[in-house]
Formats: structure tokens, C-alpha cells, sequence
């Protein structure tokens, strides 16, 4: 731990009350000049600190921000005990992480940005990423084969669901492969990315999108009544470091257990969660439009498809509307 966080941590623990100068420099075995000097940068971080003479420094206000320090309090992974690069404005966390892991970044590394400029979306879209949501990418090195990728996004779309669903209370269903819905309405997405070869996995970059607290204002006229935000539904701001590093947590669970067993009980925890099976579903591939009844998710993650004709197709990816 960096002791600029240590001296954060030390402040976060007192929970507001003050505590002295000396007492920090003490106990983290640090200079006083050096103390005032991380008290300093905290501050233009945006931590509002009280400094008053003879009773110490207390902290008064967070900044409303993804800040790594924030992330990394009291967060109990082993997973996401790497690096996090943070970015007030990027084009796309999941552009930075690809070319980042590329170059070796290990497993659990994690790019956040406050505002993505380049936002990208699945088949090409773009992504709305306006600051107030929450936008990261991490690498993953999973032992798995290029085949059995699309797992990795499952168990992502697994953890979203439940972290919001913990943080906020409200009823999430998930649709295949990988949207995040509370009353039919889009309000997270994931667009997992690969570098593989035939037969391994060099890396997965899951790239997550929650739309947390952002105004609908911010969407088009035509995306509007196709979107949540977490903020309209609950006509309040929600704690994204609390949300985010739910995610994280939950994620954890279900990726660091990945086996097949494992993956059997997260499938049926997805399909417990999912609103789509055994509906009557337009898909959209990149070559076709189908219709027909989604039946099932297999072992691979991928979806099985009932054509009016009664075969049944693997859609492997694809877009998917419910039909009414
Ligand atoms: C989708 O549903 O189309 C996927 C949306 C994924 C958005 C996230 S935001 C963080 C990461 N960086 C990106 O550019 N996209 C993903």
C-alpha cells in the first residue's frame, strides 16, 4: 500500500472524528512533512479534510469519484489486489485494457474511468459514458479454451445483476448474453473482448457499462425509452464505490471457482435471473435475422435456439428482442 493510502486509510478508519498530525505520523512511521504533504494531494484529489490546530485532520467528504484509493478500502479480493489505472476522460477502458494486456498486464487489473469519450458497445455501437456511471474493463487470463469464452461473460452478468440487486434492492433480469435489465429496460451492458489461439486463452478483457447515476437527458430521443438508469429508478444517487466494488466481489466468487461443476450452478443462477427463456425471440447475428423460441443456455454459454421449423440452432453471438 502506497503510504499516500495509508494516511487516507488511517483518516477513513476514524470515521470523521479527528485525529492528530503526530498520531499519523506515528503510527504509519512517517514524517510529519511528509503526512501534510499526502494530507495535501488528498485534498486536490478532492477529499475535503478539516485541519484544525492542536485536535488534528478529520476527513469531512469523499469526492464523488472511482478513485483507486476508494476502490481498494477494505476491499476483500485477491483478484483485484493489481494495479488499477484510472482515468478521469479515456476513449474506452476496454481499448486501453486490450492493448495494456497485450503488453503482459497480469490477471485482475482493472481500467476505470469516470468518463469514456469512445465508448463501444457491442456489434459496433456506441456507448452512451458520460461521467456519473460507472465504466471499467479488467484483464483475465482464464485457463479455458477459446470455446468456452463466452462463460467468462455469464458469470460477469451474473455478478452485475446480483451486485446491483444487493446495492439497490431493485428487481434485475438479465438477457442473453449480456444485458442487464430492471423493467425492461437496459441499465448495464458487458462487451467481453479475447486475444486467443486455437486452443488457448491469452486474454479475456470484460468490459462493464452500469448506467448509475446519469440523467436520461443524456440519450438520445430514440435510446430513451430503451434505458434505465439506476438513478431514475430510485430517484436518488447511488454509492458507485460501494456498487463497483460489489461487483468486483461478486465477480470474484463466481470466476475464481470456474470449473464445471461450478459453471453448472452459476448457469442456473443466470437462467434463474434471465427473462428471456422460453420466449419468442428475433435474433440478430451478423450475417441473419431468426425467429424462433430461445430454449435453453448450454454448457458453453451459448444459446439454443428453436426455429419454427423445430430445428435447433447455436447462436454463439448475437442480439436478441424479445418478442410480445
Ligand atoms: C453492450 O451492452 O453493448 C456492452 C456495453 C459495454 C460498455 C462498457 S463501459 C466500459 C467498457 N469500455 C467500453 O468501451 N465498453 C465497455
Amino acid at each position: 500500500m502506497s503510504s499516500k493510502d495509508a494516511v487516507l486509510f488511517f483518516l477513513k478508519d476514524k470515521q470523521g472524528d479527528f485525529v492528530s498530525g503526530e498520531d499519523i505520523s506515528r503510527s504509519l512511521s512517517l514524517s510529519r512533512t511528509a503526512v501534510w504533504k499526502h494530507i495535501q494531494s488528498l485534498k486536490d484529489d478532492g477529499y475535503i479534510i478539516e485541519g484544525v490546530p492542536r485536535q488534528g485532520y478529520r476527513l469531512i467528504k469523499l469526492p464523488d469519484k472511482l478513485l483507486p484509493s476508494e476502490i481498494r478500502y477494505k476491499l476483500k479480493t485477491t483478484l483485484f489486489d493489481k494495479k488499477i489505472y484510472y482515468f478521469n476522460e479515456i476513449s474506452s477502458t476496454n481499448k486501453i485494457a486490450k492493448n495494456e494486456a497485450a503488453k503482459g498486464s497480469p490477471e485482475g487489473t482493472l481500467f476505470v474511468a469516470e468518463k469514456q469519450v469512445k465508448g463501444k458497445g457491442r456489434l459496433g455501437r456506441k456507448w452512451v459514458s458520460p461521467s456519473g456511471g460507472i465504466w471499467f474493463s479488467m484483464v483475465l487470463r482464464p485457463e479455458i479454451s477459446p470455446i468456452d469464452a463466452s462463460k467468462i461473460t455469464i458469470l460477469a452478468g451474473i455478478a452485475v445483476a446480483k451486485a446491483i440487486k444487493g446495492e439497490t434492492g431493485l428487481k434485475v433480469t438479465l438477457k442473453w448474453p449480456n444485458d442487464i435489465f430492471i423493467d425492461g429496460k437496459k441499465v448495464a451492458g458487458i462487451l467481453s473482448e479475447m486475444s486467443a489461439e486455437a486452443d488457448k486463452v491469452n486474454f479475456v478483457v470484460v468490459g462493464i457499462g452500469v448506467n448509475a447515476n446519469l440523467s436520461l437527458s443524456v440519450f438520445s430521443e430514440e435510446l430513451r425509452d430503451k434505458v434505465a438508469t439506476l438513478k431514475e429508478l430510485l430517484g436518488a444517487e447511488v454509492d458507485r464505490v460501494a456498487l463497483f466494488k460489489a461487483i468486483l466481489k461478486e465477480f470474484e466468487k463466481v470466476y475464481l471457482s470456474l470449473n464445471e461443476d461450478s459453471f453448472e450452478k452459476a448457469l442456473s443462477e443466470w437462467k434463474n435471473l434471465c427473462g428471456m427463456l422460453g420466449k419468442r425471440v428475433k435474433i440478430s447475428t451478423l450475417t441473419e435475422e431468426i425467429e424462433g423460441e430461445a430454449l435453453d443456455i448450454n454448457e458453453q454459454g451459448s444459446l439454443l435456439l428453436k426455429l419454427f421449423s423445430g430445428e435447433i440452432r447455436t447462436i454463439y453471438s448475437g442480439d436478441v428482442v424479445i418478442k410480445k
